[in-house]
C-alpha cells in the first residue's frame, strides 16, 4: 500500500523522508522515490526498497530543506521506475511534483483534457494527472496552495496528495479525501518552525508526536512560517493537535520474523484489552457503546452491517448471533457494492461500520450514503479512535487491538468479533431474550477467549508443517457451516493476500452444488470444524471430499480430533488444532440443524 511523507525545515530533511519511508515500509510498495527543493527541484526514485533508494540519495549528495517521499504499490501502470512517485510537470519555468495514494477516478477524461492543452505523459499512472493540472493553475498564477485548492475541485476518487513548486522553495501542500493524510508539527525556533506531513503516524514519530488529522476535502500548506488549513469548502479550517500516542515499542518487529506473525501472537492481549470494561461486570450494558447508545438500541428494529474486506466477513459472523442471540433482522453488506447501490431504507435501522483503519473510503462512502438515504443511527466499530469513521458516528466500540502494521487483518478481526459479540449480548438483554443466568454464561466464556486463544496459538508448529504442504500448491477450497462459513472466507483471503495462492470459501452445503467437480489430489480443502451442532453434516461433506480423493486440512476441536482420527482414510492430512475449553465464538456457534437438500447431488 502506498505511503507519503513531506516535510519542510530548517535543517536538511532527507534523513527524515527516508526513514519516514522506511517506517512506511510495513504497508508493502514495489517502488520507492523522493523530490526535493534545494535551488532547484531533485528526484530519486528506485524500484525495490527504501535502502536502495537512499544509496541513490547518498551517491546523488541530496540535501534539501524541502522535500516529499512516497513508496508505491502499482494500481495504475506497472512496477517501474517511470511510473514511480513523485511525478513531476515542468513547462515554461513552472516546475511541480506530486505524491499521490489513492486512485482518480475521472483520470482519463482529465488525461485528454491535459493532452489537449499540451502536456505530455511520460508515465501510465493516474498521479501524473495530478501533476499536470497543479502546473497548469500554479501556471496561471495561483500560489501552490490556492492552485492546490482548485486541483483537488477537479479530482474524482479517492487520494491523499503532497507537492512542492519549485518557485515556493518552503512549502509543501497536500490534500486529502478517502485517503488518510496527516499532518505533524514539530520543533520550532526564532528563525522558525518545522512541519511534516504522513499518512500515517508512524512515519513521524521519528520527529514529533503532535499531529492534526486532517478531514475528507482539507488541503494543507506546510511552511517554516507555520501551517495552514483549508476545508472542502475554501473556508480555514481548525483541526485540533494532538498528542499521539503509538508507542515506539508497539511499532517494532521484537523477537517476530514479521508482522503478521507478531500481530497474530498479539490476539490474547488485543482481545483482553477490548474487553476490559467488562472484565468484572456480571452483565453488560448499553452504555458501552456511548451515552446514546440505550436510546438508539431501544429503538432499532433492524441492523445493516457495512465494511469492507476482512471487517466484511467480522459483520458476516455477527448476523449469525445477532439474529439467533439478539432475534434482529440483520443485512450485511459490502460498503463498494451499497454505496452505489439503490436500497430501499427501511426505518428504525442501526447502522453498524466494522473498519479496522475507520478511513476505508468504501466504508466511509457507505455511510454518508446511508445517512442520505435517512439512517441516521449510526455505530463504528474501529481501531483507531480519531478515525473519520469515529469522528463521522454517533455511537461507536473502539476495539483496543494496538496499531495493525501487518497489512493482513489479524488481531483487528478477532477484537472486532469480540466487540460484536458483546453488542449481541446487549442487545438481546434489552429485547430481554438472555437470562441473567446466561449472559453470565455467555460473558464468563468471552473472558476466557484470551486462554483460549493462547492454547490455540499453541499449534503453531502444526500449521508450520501444513505450510510446507501448501507451498507448491496452486489452489484451495475453504469450508466451513453456520457461523464458521465466513471464517472460512476469511481463511481464504488471508490465503490469496499472503501466499498469492488461490482460494475459494464455500459454505459447505453448497459443495456438492458445484465446485466439488474442481476436488481431486491435488486440490488441498480446509475446513473449519469445531464441534458445533453442525458438525454431523460437516463431517458429510468431508466424506464428499475423501470420496474425490481431495486432501483434508481440518480444523477441529480436539475432542472431535481424536473421534476423527480413527475413521480417517489413508490420504487424509489430518486433523489439528483447538482448546477442549472452547471460547465463546464457537460455543455461540448457533447454526441450527440440517438443511432439507443434504442428500442430493
Ligand atoms: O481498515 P478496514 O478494516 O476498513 O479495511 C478493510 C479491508 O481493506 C481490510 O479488512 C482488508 O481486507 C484486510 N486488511 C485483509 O487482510
Amino acid at each position: 500500500m502506498c505511503g507519503i511523507v513531506g516535510a519542510v525545515a530548517q535543517r536538511n530533511v532527507v534523513p527524515i523522508l527516508i526513514e519516514g519511508l522506511r517506517r512506511l515500509e510495513y504497508r508493502g510498495y514495489d517502488s520507492a522515490g523522493i523530490a526535493i527543493l534545494n535551488g532547484a527541484m531533485e528526484r530519486v526514485r528506485s524500484v525495490g526498497r527504501v535502502s536502495d533508494l537512499e544509496a541513490r540519495a547518498r551517491e546523488m549528495r541530496a540535501i534539501a530543506p524541502t522535500g516529499i517521499a512516497h513508496t508505491r504499490w502499482a494500481t495504475h501502470g506497472g512496477v517501474s521506475e517511470k511510473n514511480a512517485h513523485p511525478h513531476f510537470s515542468s513547462r515554461d519555468g513552472v516546475e511541480v511534483s506530486v505524491v499521490h495514494n489513492g486512485i482518480i477516478e475521472n483520470h482519463e477524461a482529465l488525461r485528454a483534457r491535459l493532452l489537449e492543452a499540451g502536456y505530455q505523459f511520460v508515465s501510465d499512472t493516474d498521479t501524473e494527472v495530478i501533476a499536470h493540472l497543479l502546473h497548469s493553475h500554479v501556471a496561471s498564477g495561483l500560489k501552490l496552495f490556492e492552485a492546490m485548492q482548485q486541483t483537488v475541485r477537479e479530482l474524482a476518487g479517492a487520494y491523499a496528495i503532497a507537492a512542492i513548486h519549485v518557485g515556493e522553495p518552503h512549502t509543501v501542500v497536500g490534500s486529502r479525501r478517502g485517503s488518510p493524510l496527516l499532518l505533524g508539527v514539530g520543533q520550532s525556533n526564532a528563525e522558525g518552525s518545522e512541519n511534516f506531513l504522513a499518512s500515517d503516524t508512524s512515519a513521524l514519530l521519528q520527529v514529533t508526536r503532535r499531529v492534526a488529522y486532517l478531514e475528507d476535502g482539507d488541503v494543507v500548506r506546510i511552511g517554516t512560517d507555520g501551517y495552514a488549513i483549508v476545508d472542502r469548502d475554501g473556508r480555514p479550517a481548525h483541526r485540533p493537535i494532538v498528542e499521539s500516542q503509538l508507542s515506539a515499542d508497539s511499532i517494532e518487529l521484537g523477537q517476530y520474523q514479521h508482522y503478521m506473525q507478531k500481530e497474530i501472537f498479539e490476539q490474547p492481549g488485543a482481545i483482553a484489552n477490548t474487553l476490559e470494561m467488562v472484565t468484572n461486570a456480571s452483565s453488560v450494558s448499553a452504555g458501552l457503546f456511548g451515552a446514546e447508545a440505550e436510546e438508539v438500541f431501544a429503538r432499532t428494529k433492524h441492523i445493516l452491517i457495512l465494511a469492507c474486506g476482512t471487517s466484511w466477513h467480522a459483520g458476516l459472523v455477527a448476523k449469525y448471533w445477532l439474529e439467533a442471540i439478539a432475534g434482529i433482522p440483520v443485512s450485511v453488506e459490502i460498503a463498494s457494492e451499497y454505496r452505489y447501490r439503490d436500497s430501499v431504507a427501511l426505518p428504525k435501522t442501526l447502522v453498524i461500520t466494522v473498519s479496522q483503519s475507520g478511513e476505508t473510503a468504501d466504508t466511509l462512502a457507505a455511510l454518508q450514503h446511508a445517512t442520505t438515504i435517512g439512517l441516521r443511527d449510526s455505530l463504528s466499530i474501529c481501531n483507531v479512535p480519531e478515525s473519520a469513521l469515529v469522528r463521522q458516528s454517533r455511537l461507536r466500540f473502539l476495539t483496543r487491538a494496538g496499531p495493525e502494521i501487518g497489512v493482513a487483518s489479524t488481531k483487528a478481526f478477532t477484537t472486532q468479533l469480540t466487540v460484536l459479540f458483546v453488542l449481541t449480548l446487549v442487545l438481546a438483554r434489552q429485547r430481554r431474550r438472555l437470562s441473567a443466568a446466561r449472559e453470565k454464561e455467555l460473558l464468563a466464556q468471552l473472558r476466557h477467549l484470551p486462554a483460549a486463544m493462547n492454547h490455540v496459538l499453541e499449534c503453531e508448529g502444526a500449521v508450520r508443517h501444513w505450510a510446507n504442504r501448501f507451498a507448491p500448491k496452486q489452489h484451495a477450497l475453504f469450508l466451513g457451516r453456520g457461523v464458521h462459513y465466513p471464517i472460512a472466507q476469511e481463511g481464504a483471503l488471508k490465503l490469496k493476500e499472503i501466499t498469492y495462492i488461490h482460494a475459494e470459501a464455500y459454505a459447505a452445503g453448497e459443495l456438492k452444488h458445484g465446485p466439488l467437480a474442481l476436488v481431486d489430489r491435488d486440490m488441498p480443502v480446509v475446513v473449519v470444524a469445531p464441534n458445533d451442532s453442525l458438525i454431523e453434516k460437516l463431517k458429510s461433506n468431508l466424506q464428499e471430499v475423501r470420496a474425490r480423493g481431495g486432501e483434508l486440512f481440518v480444523f477441529a476441536d480436539r475432542d472431535t480430533l481424536i473421534e476423527d482420527q480413527h475413521h480417517q482414510p489413508r490420504g487424509s492430512r489430518g486433523v489439528a488444532v483447538a482448546d477442549p475449553a472452547r471460547g465463546a465464538a464457537a460455543a455461540a456457534g448457533v447454526s441450527r440443524g440440517a438443511g432439507a437438500r443434504d442428500g442430493c447431488g
